[in-house]
């Protein structure tokens, strides 16, 4: 499995922020990492690559970003974009962020907000608050208290790093707690960050500012949003009993997992383990006769990848599917609400949005015969391919190439699974 897409991105621009040379393991050589890689090198850090995912970053000291020669692309990534705005709006720089087709219809207004408030300024975007952008860094940054308005980890993130040059401590609450790698990778570059419970699902997220962030080691566990797409391949092709390796189960994403075995799957978590200060197990993962099941709001932040590979295991159960609470899935890498109703629906599968839930009547089987159009969405791709090993007629799709943003080996290994990808 490849590494972590989240965490991947977070050791690249903590290493570049941090004093001393940080040293990654398991990085994801995605495209989307790989222009994170790229903007730290454009903000004065120094980054090589020292072996097969092995990467090693020297780092410049938190505030002490430079100018970038040149526009900062970010590609297909929201979250390289979001981050790296954060981090670079508690430096004095000015830099100009952008990114593909699908990343310039993507909203940025959300992450400007807090960051204005912190006293960085947007100097020039596109309408509506769109890539590209240029934002002038803060002089002088300023601690907030800043509740976001959506479930973000995006949005958490960048203000936490926006927040490590500040003086006095910068302060998230939030509702529903999203995936927390900005907050352990914080404590273990050597910053003073207490998280406390709020609410019956929120976290306050306290980080006292300008640390001295110490190099580490970084090891990335592999990417459970990437692994979701040979688990569901496995529970749905008849005969299959795959072991996905060192898959992380922070609790903060295994929505997926316990979604599945609710509907019947059998997958088996084994030999759980930490590695790099995350917990891992060995995923087995058998094919499984699917129950329909209804899927609460309050999960989705701890699965919000996974609803289009969820929704191919819904089609494939039998009985009612309801996913509930998904408008954030509206300003993915593609409107993925829609992306995936039509995958759907195109092969054969009854399927309706109803107000923010996307629902399934699953018939146990998926005609299929369609070609799915991707929308430059990394998982619309692979959520179609997967479907397609199980369906009565075969599925395309209409883009391959995005899949590289995350999981570049998935066709091979798919291929070594034995599917039949031409
Ligand atoms: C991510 C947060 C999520 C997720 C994205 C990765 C992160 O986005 O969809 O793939 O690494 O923080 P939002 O914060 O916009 O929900």
């Amino acid at each position: 499995m490849p590494g972590d897409k989240s965490i991947s991105h977070r050791a690249l621009i903590f290493g570049a922020l941090a004093a001393g040379e940080t040293r990654i393991s398991g990085l994801l050589e995605g495209e989307d990492v790989i222009n994170t890689a790229k903007a730290m090198r454009a903000l004065g850090a120094t980054v090589t690559r020292t072996g097969e995912d092995a990467w090693s970053i020297g780092g410049v000291g938190v505030g002490g970003f430079a100018k970038p020669a040149h526009p900062l692309d970010f590609g297909n990534s929201g979250t390289g974009c979001r981050l790296v705005m954060g981090a670079a709006a508690g430096c004095p720089i000015t830099a100009t962020f952008d990114g593909d087709a699908s990343l310039r219809k993507r909203p940025m207004q959300r992450v400007l907000d807090p960051l204005e408030r912190i006293g960085a300024r947007p100097l020039a975007m596109a309408d509506g608050g769109r890539l590209p952008l240029t934002l002038a860094g803060a002089h002088d940054p300023i601690p907030i208290i800043y509740e976001p308005p959506v479930a973000s980890a995006q949005l958490k993130s960048a203000v936490l790093l926006a927040g490590l040059a500040a003086p006095g401590e910068t302060t998230v609450i939030e509702n529903e707690a999203t995936r927390d790698h900005t907050e352990r990778m914080l404590a273990h570059f050597g910053a003073s960050v207490r998280v406390v419970p709020h609410g019956p699902h929120g976290r306050r997220v306290t980080l006292a500012g300008q640390p001295e962030l110490r190099a580490a080691e970084v090891m990335v566990p592999a990417d459970p949003s990437s692994a979701a797409f040979p688990l569901v391949a496995a529970l749905i092709a008849p005969g299959s009993d795959v072991i996905l390796l060192g898959v992380m189960t922070n609790p903060l994403r295994t929505g997926l997992l316990s979604t599945l075995r609710e509907m019947g799957a059998t997958i088996d978590i084994l030999a759980i383990r930490s590695e790099g200060g995350e917990e891992v197990a060995d995923l087995r993962a058998r094919a499984s006769s699917l129950t329909g099941v209804d899927v609460p709001a309050e999960r989705a932040p701890t699965m919000i990848d996974e609803y289009p590979v969820l929704a191919v295991a819904a089609a494939n159960a039998g009985g009612v599917t309801r996913m509930r609470g998904l408008k954030e899935l509206r300003v993915k890498e593609s409107d993925r609400l829609a992306a995936t109703a039509a995958m759907l629906r195109h092969n054969g599968v009854e399927v309706e949005i109803v107000d923010d839930d996307l629902v399934v009547a699953g018939k146990g089987r998926v005609a299929g015969g369609s070609q799915v159009a991707t929308h430059m969405d990394h998982r619309i791709a692979m959520s179609a391919l997967v479907m397609g090993l199980s369906s009565e007629q075969p599925i395309g799709i209409d883009d391959a190439a995005f899949i590289a943003t995350s999981f570049p080996g998935f066709i091979d290994l798919m291929h070594s699974l034995g599917a039949n990808i031409a």
